[in-house]
């Protein structure tokens, strides 16, 4: 390998990892409480492919030793997960902690450190505690906010000061759109003003959290936070006026909602005069606008799978409906283009350069990382071949493709300091719980057994190497 000469050569220091979540790997053992996504499995098992839930998921919270150790064996040198509200907090009004869970988020952080791998902690997952949403209406309540306040405290004092990077939040626009306008999270309502509020909370809760974390004696250490972004680049379909339009406002409501405020602490004027004039707009006082003003983030993490393209409405919207995003736009299906048939995602790399270029031009060139970037597949034992090895060629092409983009854009001047796959072992994925695979390392569910695939090894190289 070593004699073939490096044609994408990384700058120094940079992240080669993967991404994960606590619910998506711990299972719930020994977990005091249940998040959303345990709850509503534990009413309705068939909403889950094949009907496999959180419960054991690839079974961190038992095998963390060895699946770390796994991930330091394939090169990672740095990995996110999450910190479950769920499973640390024993009372959300006091945040008083489950000492079981201290333990074991110390044991997990210690593990990672001992195999020289850094630790990203993300603080939510989607993993909201169900007994807030039944209580309060999870993030529509402000109250929430304040209790997730605390619970981010109480991390950032015992693991501050061996966890330097934090998340507040990944993928906060998939919550609206799970929650309150799609149906894919509990409790799946249909309610586009809700969800325009929820929003703008999720916004102040991230701002709040920043407060907290740059109180923190973490932050005073240089220790650093961000949030987690799933940005894809919305694309018209033609340069026709209304497909522009239409285009540009499924940036402002899917992409600048957050990304907004969380860089520059404004959110997007047209986004508030549309929404405005829709009457949806969020409720807010100048003091929380104030907060968001003055507690924009350290860092960025970039989330992209599939570009998004839009064309403009085909029928009239129908006024009697409730509000909508949906009211501006229709998605465009691009006539030939190359898709993942298991996800359903388009694939399409050049995108990481447009994302890339994005930030760099209009954000302040913030500095950032790609913090999930993947390829799912079903039936992948198909691929394994007589020495047992999974062959995931798709895997280590689709990875290649989205790197050589990068690399050109950070020739280009991007402040990217690295890349996350999704993700280093095969985990549980909410709905679709095992259906398609994205791991470096297989898991078999019924042994538990983890084998490398052939991109594990792949990964280990250009983490070797810094590049490919
Ligand atoms: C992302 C999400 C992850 C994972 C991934 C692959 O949107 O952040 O939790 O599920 O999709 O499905």
């Amino acid at each position: 390998m070593a004699i073939l000469s490096i044609k994408y050569k990384f700058p120094k220091n940079f992240w080669w990892g993967a991404a994960t979540s606590g619910p998506q790997t711990e299972g719930r053992f020994n977990k005091k409480h249940a998040n959303v996504f345990d709850h509503w499995f534990d009413i309705e098992k068939n909403a889950f492919f094949n009907g496999v839930g959180p419960n054991v998921a690839s079974n961190f919270y038992n095998s963390y030793k060895e699946d770390i150790k796994m991930m330091a064996d394939i090169g990672l040198n740095s990995i996110r997960t999450s910190i479950q509200w769920t499973r640390l907090i024993k009372d959300f009004e006091t945040a008083e902690v489950d000492t079981e869970a201290v333990a074991f988020y110390n044991q997990v952080i210690d593990e990672f450190l001992k195999n020289k791998i850094i630790p990203v902690m993300n603080l939510q997952h989607f993993d909201l505690p169900v007994e807030l949403y039944d209580k309060y209406g999870g993030w529509e309540s402000k109250h929430v906010l304040d209790l997730f306040v605390l619970f981010a405290e109480k991390c950032f004092a015992l693991f501050g000061d061996r966890v330097k990077h934090w998340i507040t939040f990944n993928e906060p626009m998939v919550i609206v759109e799970g929650q309150y306008l799609y149906k894919f999270h509990y409790p799946n309502i249909v309610d586009g003003k809700k969800a325009v509020q929820v929003l703008y909370n999720l916004n102040l809760a991230s701002a709040k959290v920043v407060a907290a974390f740059k109180q923190s004696k973490c932050a005073k250490q240089g220790g650093e936070i961000g949030v987690v972004l799933n940005l894809t680049p919305s694309y018209p379909r033609s340069q026709a006026e209304d497909d522009i339009k239409a285009a540009a406002f499924v940036e402002d409501f899917f992409n600048k909602s957050f990304l907004d405020p969380v860089v520059k602490g404004e959110f997007t004027p047209s986004l508030v005069q549309t929404l405005r004039k829709d009457g949806v707009l969020w409720e807010s006082t100048a003091e929380e606008l104030a907060i968001i003003k003055n507690n924009t983030v350290d860092f960025l993490g970039v989330n992209y799978y599939q570009p998004r393209r839009a064309k403009s409405k085909g029928a009239v919207w129908d006024k009697t409906k409730s509000w909508m995003p949906d009211k501006y736009f229709d998605d465009y299906e691009l006539p030939n283009r190359r898709m993942n048939p298991y996800r359903g995602w388009e694939i399409y790399p050049q995108a990481m350069y447009d994302i890339a270029i994005n930030i760099r031009d209009n954000y302040n060139n913030i500095h950032w990382y790609i913090s999930e970037n993947g390829m799912g597949v079903e039936g992948e034992e198909k691929y394994r071949n007589a020495d047992g090895l999974i062959e995931d060629v798709y895997r280590i092409d689709f990875y290649e493709e989205h790197l050589r983009y990068l690399y050109k854009a950070i020739q280009d001047g991007a402040n990217c300091f690295g890349f996350h796959a999704w993700t280093a072992i095969d985990c549980w994925s909410w709905s679709n719980a095992y259906k398609n695979r994205y791991g470096y390392i297989a898991v078999d569910l019924i042994t538990q057994i983890k084998t490398i695939k052939k991109s594990g090894y792949w990964i280990k190289n250009v983490a070797k190497e810094n590049g490919f």
